[in-house]
């Protein structure tokens, strides 16, 4: 079995970031891939600020830190990404996209590298079928903001080796987090039952059930949740939601995974959520203010 050294990323927004820092601070040397240079200021800024408040809580040490920071490199060049002994990619969720970045390092990387996608509903079968390393290829489905998440689902597809499996679930074991397997299906587990409520969620603002704030309120003193659904929705990404909810309606042809008109128009406005600065709230200030929808 080759020992995993050297991990690869491809994509370094807001889950590709999260995942090169759980990698660079469990040891492993961590090459990024994202389009510019400027994506990675942004990113390893945001590295840097996570890592700030684990020494500040004393759960890593300032040496512990800065080993981390040195493990990080950055590459625009997905073909640099062929030295590394396992490639976990995150780019957007769009299986063009993420086939043709997998087309390009097949070919180049080492027999043994283990490819494995972060997708949130795509089925990792078509990306495998899409290289000549079926029985390498897995899902490592991670969650957001992934230093502080402990999930990951370890996703085998009908042509994963049992080997390449095992490997993906030490590594994911590796970094820290706690594995569970999960079936090759659209939205493996977590995402098959949160797509739907976090989409109910936009419906009862479209149905005017009650204002935005309630409705989070309601489900975090209601139920204990730790955010509540638009929050979340803030926090995952509008865009990335309504690409979710697009795949996962075309797979299912179920009414609960279709994305509701309001999505959709906030998306088209750029309302993406805190990355973008505002979503069903606005981040530039501190607290976050409830943005006003024409609705
Ligand atoms: N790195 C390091 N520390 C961080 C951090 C980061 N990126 N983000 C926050 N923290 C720290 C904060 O500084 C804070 O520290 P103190 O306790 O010292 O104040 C602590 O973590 C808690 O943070 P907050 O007070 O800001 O907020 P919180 O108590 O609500 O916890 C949370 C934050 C862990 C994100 C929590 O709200 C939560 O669990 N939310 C739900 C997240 C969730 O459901 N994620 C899954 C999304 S779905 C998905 O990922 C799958 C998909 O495919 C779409
Ligand atoms: P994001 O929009 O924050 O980041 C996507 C990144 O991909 C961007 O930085 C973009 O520049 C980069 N990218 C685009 N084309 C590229 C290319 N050709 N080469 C390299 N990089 C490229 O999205 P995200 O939220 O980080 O989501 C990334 C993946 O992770 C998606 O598959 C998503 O479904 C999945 N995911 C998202 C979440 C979440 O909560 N947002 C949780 C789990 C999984």
């Amino acid at each position: 079995m080759t020992e995993i050294k050297g991990v690869g990323v491809l994509g370094c927004g807001l889950m590709g970031s999260g995942i090169a820092q759980v990698a660079a601070a469990a040891g492993y040397d961590t090459l990024v891939r994202d389009v510019s240079r400027d994506i990675w200021d942004r990113a390893r800024a945001g590295i840097e600020k996570s890592l700030a408040k684990f020494v500040e809580k004393g759960k890593l040490t300032a040496a512990q830190r800065d080993a981390a920071l040195k493990r990080l490199t950055f590459t625009t060049t997905t073909g640099d990404l062929a030295r590394c002994d396992i490639v976990v990619e995150a780019v957007t969720e769009d299986l063009e996209l993420k086939n043709a970045l997998w087309q390009e390092l097949d070919g180049r990387s080492a027999p043994a590298t283990i490819f494995a996608s972060n997708t949130s509903s795509l089925t990792i079968a078509a990306m495998a079928a899409a290289t000549r390393r079926g029985d390498r290829f897995v899902g490592l489905h991670f969650f957001n903001p992934v230093p502080l998440m402990p999930l990951i689902e370890v996703v085998r597809t009908v042509t994963t080796s049992e080997e390449t499996f095992r490997r993906a679930f030490a590594f994911a074991k590796s970094l820290g987090k706690e594995p569970v397997a999960a079936k090759d299906n659209s939205g493996f587990i977590v995402n098959l039952l949160l797509v739907p409520y976090l989409l109910d969620a936009i419906r009862a603002v479209e149905h005017g059930v009650a204002s935005v704030p309630d409705i989070d309120k309601a489900m975090q003193l209601g139920c204990g949740y730790p955010m509540g659904p638009l929050t979340l929705l803030d926090l995952v990404g509008l865009d990335t939601t309504y690409r979710i909810a697009e795949i996962m309606f075309t797979e299912y042809r179920e009414q609960r995974y279709a994305p509701p008109p309001l999505l959709k128009h906030m998306v088209i406005a750029g309302l993406n959520g805190r990355k973008s600065g505002k979503g069903f709230y606005d981040y530039s200030v501190d607290p976050p203010k409830l943005v006003a929808l024409g609705i």
